[in-house]
């Protein structure tokens, strides 16, 4: 999510961060900043200007006084406290003699921030990474060594953090620490560079090495000492990098919708993050909206576009059989149109991955004007509609560039999964056992989200065998119905081949007259309730002459029985199984839109951003 680029011991050290700022442009940042050590200490920097952050930044590193022998530097994309510049990296202790840059959400920050405060701390950010700072600068008040005290502040902390840390007393040291979010250090001609990914590092690092969770290194011009979380001295993995610019900004991947599919497991763990709690419960931080008058809510609607809207009506499912809520879904550009029935026992949630479109952001302001509440998930934090709305749940996808939502649509479906438990405890509408268990099997998404990734590999040559067809179909029942139209959506975009999304059940009621040999069917035929319903609509279309593509569970041969193809994805409780069904589906537009030689990060006629009515 945010970019980390810390350099010691090169000639021009400002501009080799800048520079290494400007290549961690691509991964999307709403602020940015500096930390230099220089003559009289630590020079710090920061600029909250969106996408003109690091031209601010610019202009105000050329300012800095004397030389400057190491720095930090740091793009942040919000997801605790607000893009501003108290809120932008890096953060200070109380008495500013260091500073840290922080990747990662730490979970248990509110607990910490209020014992450090109790302790005559102040933290002036909203975020959660500025309590780094000050555990640092507490563990260095009892006596520790920097890169003691950075072991020391990891302990405290839960959660994922990539962190550098630099202090003015020893101004050519950099100490950096991981946990579950990547960091990379690494060695140049009498200089120290740590990173948190590869394009940053590229073509001045002689020798790059991973950090492992838990480990710190200690960063210097002569080298760089990396030791476990006991303090004892380990040898890092070296890493074999032969990419250039563009292909590192991908991750070694073709083109970032790809590589974004494969960060879908981090995005369903960022959004889950810190959200279930180990006793059962469902914490949602940024909900603002109170418990009380979210039990009073007599109807809920959803308002959501494209894939927004496909992630909406999964919730309708979910909200209306765990809360027992009852749920309307409406496309945005049409919900004010047709006069809603809304009042202020209404719940109106706007879902919508950018928080800024033009549909979705007008019914939201509509429901508000009918004294309705207003809830958003974003992936934006501060959009506008986030600015807006009574309550925000962020998902923590990071940003998404590619112009199909991928990451950030199955984040939208855990972060409204996560919603409906929450209501379903405050309606009472569950058991805690049931939620209980119901978030044990939640916290198994990113796992099996990174095996449905595994399992689609031979997707390329699946696909080529359906290379010239030019009808498709996807059909599904109950979730597997938003499923097939997420499935066609993602087709259409950016294959430009012509495909609709159905109800299995409703293709006899006149679609069914469009098939014919040569047509595809995709079918979500995973062990959800009705799965024998579903394997009769597949009979009824392969009866037509189509090819018959399935998505199935690991090791079902009694469903791939009726597949010309076979998409694999391992099962899990039927209502979260639309998070793991739709991964081959993505998967098959990629790869069926690459043999059309389809520019897939920029389909034709389609901005990431709908900001139109
Ligand atoms: C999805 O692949 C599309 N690019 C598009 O349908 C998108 O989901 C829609 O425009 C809504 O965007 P939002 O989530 O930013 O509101």
């Amino acid at each position: 999510m945010c970019g980390i680029i810390g350099i010691t011991g090169c000639l021009d050290v400002p501009e080799a961060i800048l520079e290494g700022l400007a290549r961690l442009e691509y991964r999307g940042y709403d602020s940015a900043g500096v930390a230099l050590q220089v003559e009289d200490g630590l020079w710090v920097s920061r600029a909250a200007n969106g996408s003109k952050s690091l031209a601010d930044l610019r202009r105000a590193v050329s300012g800095a006084p004397g030389s400057c022998r190491a720095g930090i530097g740091h793009t942040r994309w919000a997801t605790h406290g607000k893009p501003s510049e108290v809120n932008a990296h890096p953060h200070q202790d109380c008495k500013g003699t260091l500073a840290v840059v922080h990747n990662g959400i730490i979970e248990n920050h509110f607990e910490i921030a209020a014992k450090l405060s109790a302790a005559g701390h102040e933290l002036v950010s909203s975020t959660d990474s500025e309590v780094l700072a000050h555990l640092v600068e507490e563990a260095i008040a009892e006596g520790a060594s920097l890169v003691d005290a950075v072991r020391a502040c990891m302990k405290k902390v839960r959660g994922s953090l990539a962190m550098v840390v630099v202090h003015a007393s020893d101004p050519e040291l950099m100490v950096a620490a991981r946990r579950v979010s990547p960091l990379i250090v690494a060695t140049a001609d009498a200089a120290g560079l740590v990173a948190s990914d590869v394009p940053a590092l590229l073509g001045w690092a002689t020798a790059m090495y991973a950090l492992e969770d838990d480990e710190v290194a200690e960063v210097s011009p002569g080298g760089v000492l990396v030791s476990d979380a006991s303090g004892a001295r380990v040898e890092p993995a070296r890493l074999e990098v032969d990419w250039d610019v563009g292909a590192a900004q991908k991750g070694g991947f073709d083109d970032f919708m790809l590589k974004e599919i494969h960060e879908q497991p981090d995005a369903v763990a960022g959004t889950l993050m810190g959200r279930l709690s180990p006793s059962g419960e469902v914490l949602l931080d940024e909900m603002r909206i109170d418990d009380d008058e979210l039990r009073e809510v007599e109807k809920v609607f959803i308002v959501a576009c494209g894939s927004s809207y496909h992630a909406g009506l999964v919730a309708k499912y979910a909200m209306e059989h765990w809360a027992r809520t009852a749920v309307e879904i409406d496309i945005a550009s049409e919900f004010r149109y047709r006069d809603p029935i809304l009042d202020s026992r209404t719940l109106v949630i706007g879902v919508s991955q950018s928080g800024e479109t033009l549909d979705t952001l007008q019914a939201i302001r509509y429901a508000r004007r009918w004294n309705a509440k207003v809830l958003v998930v974003s992936n934006v934090v501060d959009s506008s509609m986030a600015r807006e709305a009574d309550g925000v749940i962020y998902t923590r996808a990071g940003p998404e560039i590619g112009v199909a939502a991928t990451k950030t649509f199955l984040a939208q479906l855990v972060a409204l999964e996560v919603l409906s438990l929450y209501l379903a405890g405050l309606r009472g509408t569950l058991y805690p056992a049931e939620i209980s268990g119901l978030l044990d099997s939640m916290r198994e998404l990113p796992a099996k989200v990174a095996q449905a990734l595994e399992g689609s590999k031979d997707i390329f040559d699946v696909a080529a065998r359906f290379a010239s067809a030019e009808e498709f179909f996807f059909i599904g029942r109950h979730v597997g119905y938003p499923v097939a139209l997420e499935g066609a959506l993602k087709l259409k975009e950016i294959s430009y081949l012509h495909a609709e999304g159905y109800p299995a059940g409703e293709l006899k009621h006149g679609p069914i007259a469009l098939l014919e040999e040569g047509t595809v069917v995709v079918g979500i035929a995973t062990r959800t309730r009705l799965w024998e319903k579903m394997m009769a609509n597949v009979a009824e279309v392969r009866a037509r002459g189509a090819m018959v593509v399935l998505v199935a569970n690991d090791g079902d041969e009694e469903t791939a029985a009726l597949a010309d193809a076979t998409l694999w994805v391992p099962s899990t409780h039927p209502l979260f199984a639309p998070v793991l069904d739709v991964i081959p589906l993505q998967l098959f537009a990629y790869a069926l839109a690459r043999a059309r030689g389809n520019d897939v990060d920029r389909p034709r006629n389609l901005a990431k951003t709908v900001t139109v009515e």
